[in-house]
């Protein structure tokens, strides 16, 4: 298990020398490493078990930082962070020379964000380098929201979690790249389509979900628990699966006769983007085998919380 703390010089210390740190951010937890230094990125790699073909996000702490490492700014993508950061939006954009090839696995792009967390902000303004920060799981498990989740999966693996309390948001960052200068969303997250579109106007949304990903880390399995979810009508699901043990991850109705997690009780999307991967882990400790769950609005949040239900399902 990792030494658990809000002690940010501590933080920059280990990053300072190579370790890795794990990170709240309003997102989810990351698994940070200092950018400039190779050796760390390996490490980030190896930790989570993540094959090289999956990218990594650049985090930094204000927009001057951003300028050496990209070689082109789209307008839209200006006006994307003078809104949004610090904030849940990455931005994929053409990357210079001082952005390691093993950050962008090869791609001649690489995605950066400015995230938003007190603690966190105070941990980079310490720092004279970026950090490279993927979600804080093992590859192919749910995004961590606490640094106990953390802790719990790859605590044996890093030097030190800061410890920034549960993550705000829950769901990650919304990945916004350009072709042609136009945005294309790559990745639903923590900053919905219509507050995107209300700022850039109409964008076109391209998640790809196959196994072969041309935005990488999008793999279908990418969310699975290891419990298999079933997606559909609760009620028809239960008539179903009377034979099975279930348990119920539903919107904001109750199901008191199964283990049943309830995302929102007041049925409020941004509440259900905070509980979900919770929600998710909860039914980890629960004697079931299935999980029945639901969509939620597809509207808002509620996109990105439909679209990680769907990646967690089995079809
Ligand atoms: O909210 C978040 O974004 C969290 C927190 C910790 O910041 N981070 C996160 O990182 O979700 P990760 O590594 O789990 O997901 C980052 C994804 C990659 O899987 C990949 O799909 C995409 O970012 N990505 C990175 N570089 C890219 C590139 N050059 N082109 C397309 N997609 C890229
Ligand atoms: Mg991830």
């Amino acid at each position: 298990m990792a030494i658990i703390g809000t002690d940010t010089n501590h933080a920059a210390e280990v990053l300072d020398t190579g370790g890795l740190v794990g990170i709240p951010t309003e997102t989810v937890y990351g698994l940070a490493a200092n950018a400039f230094n190779e050796e760390a990125i390996v490490k980030v790699y190896k930790a989570k078990n993540r094959p090289a073909f999956d990218p990594l996000i650049t985090h930094i702490a204000n927009q001057e930082a951003l300028q050496p490492l990209v070689k082109h700014v789209p307008v839209k993508a200006k006006q994307l962070m003078d809104k949004f950061w610090p904030g849940p939006l990455t931005l994929v954009l053409a990357k210079s020379d001082k952005i390691n090839d093993l950050i962008s696995s090869g791609l001649s792009t690489a995605a950066f964000r400015m995230p938003r967390h007190k603690l966190l902000h105070e941990l980079l303004e310490k720092l004279n380098f970026p950090i490279v920060a993927p979600s804080a799981n093992p590859f192919g498990y749910v995004s961590p929201t606490t640094a106990k989740h953390v802790n719990l999966q790859l605590g044996e693996k890093i030097d030190y979690i800061l410890d920034g309390g549960s993550s705000k948001i829950g769901i990650e960052s919304t990945i916004i790249s350009f072709e042609q200068d136009d945005p294309i969303i790559l990745r639903l997250g923590g900053l919905s389509v219509e507050e995107i579109e209300a700022a850039v106007g109409k964008v076109n949304i391209s998640i790809s979900s196959s196994s072969k990903p041309s935005a990488p880390g999008m793999l279908i399995s990418h969310y699975s628990p290891t419990k298999s979810v079933l997606l559909g009508n609760i009620d028809e699901l239960i008539k179903k699966h009377q034979k099975d043990k279930i348990g119920v991850l539903s919107y904001h109705k109750k199901y008191p006769s199964y283990p049943n997690f309830v995302l929102s009780e007041k049925a409020s999307l941004d509440e259900a983007a905070k509980n979900l991967f919770s929600g998710l882990r909860w039914f980890e400790t629960q004697d079931i085998d299935l999980v029945l769950t639901e969509n939620v609005p597809n509207e808002g949040l509620g996109k990105a919380i439909n679209d990680r239900l769907n990646r967690a399902s089995i079809k």
